[in-house]
């Protein structure tokens, strides 16, 4: 099987748009206080550094990373977790935001949420880039969401497929070919 890059499904100038409305409600809501974001690597890290830029400088930003791989294959998620990188920072009493490219099944997420909850933040929320909502298989309550999305495969803007693509200003879609794409017969970001 091959993977082809195709058609935008949201433009550099779209997302930029909306991070810029989503780091303005975080602005008003964390005004004058310190929030701790915790990127979820790789995935959330062009949209984080995107959002914490267009985040008002009354708000106290500190930057923190977790990465954690899902067992399983590269597109689909098993629901096991497991935690590659932690925080540095000790969020206990702090406000948290968790930074995530997408949520899909939503294991990912509740699983640290339920996680950080643990440590004893004062305050956790939910910050997304894309949800693809028909997915869901447990509830995620997300504060924070750019936009919702079909069940198509992305890449672009920090996602990726097998590590490609993460650089690609827009989000696109993914074709598959079951041989090559001049033999045509393509699975336009369907199931992989
Ligand atoms: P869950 O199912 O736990 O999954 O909500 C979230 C993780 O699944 C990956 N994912 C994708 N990655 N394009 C990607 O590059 C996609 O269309 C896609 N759908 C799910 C992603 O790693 C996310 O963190
Ligand atoms: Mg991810």
């Amino acid at each position: 099987m091959e993977y082809v890059v195709s058609d935008i499904l949201l433009s550099d100038e779209v997302i930029h748009r909306r991070v810029k409305e989503l780091a303005k409600q975080i602005s008003k809501d964390y005004a004058g206080k310190e929030l701790v974001t915790i990127g979820i690597l790789k995935g959330a890290v062009i949209f984080l550094s995107d959002l914490i830029r267009y985040i008002d400088q009354d708000v106290d930003v500190v930057m923190d990373f977790m990465a954690v791989s899902s067992y399983g294959d590269s597109t689909k998620t098993s629901g096991i977790v497991k935690i590659t990188k932690d925080i540095d920072i000790n969020i206990r009493g702090k406000n948290v935001l968790i930074v995530e490219d997408i949520v899909d099944s939503g294991l990912t997420l509740s699983y640290l949420i339920r996680m950080m909850g643990e440590r004893e933040p004062e305050s956790i929320r939910v910050c997304v880039l894309l949800d693809k909502e028909e997915r869901r298989k447990v509830p995620v309550n997300v504060d924070y969401k750019g936009f919702d999305i079909p069940d198509k495969f992305v890449v672009g803007y920090g996602l990726d497929y097998a590590g490609k693509w993460r650089n690609l200003p827009s989000i696109h879609m993914v074709d598959i070919y079951m041989n090559s794409p001049e033999e045509g017969k393509s699975m336009r970001g369907g199931d992989i």
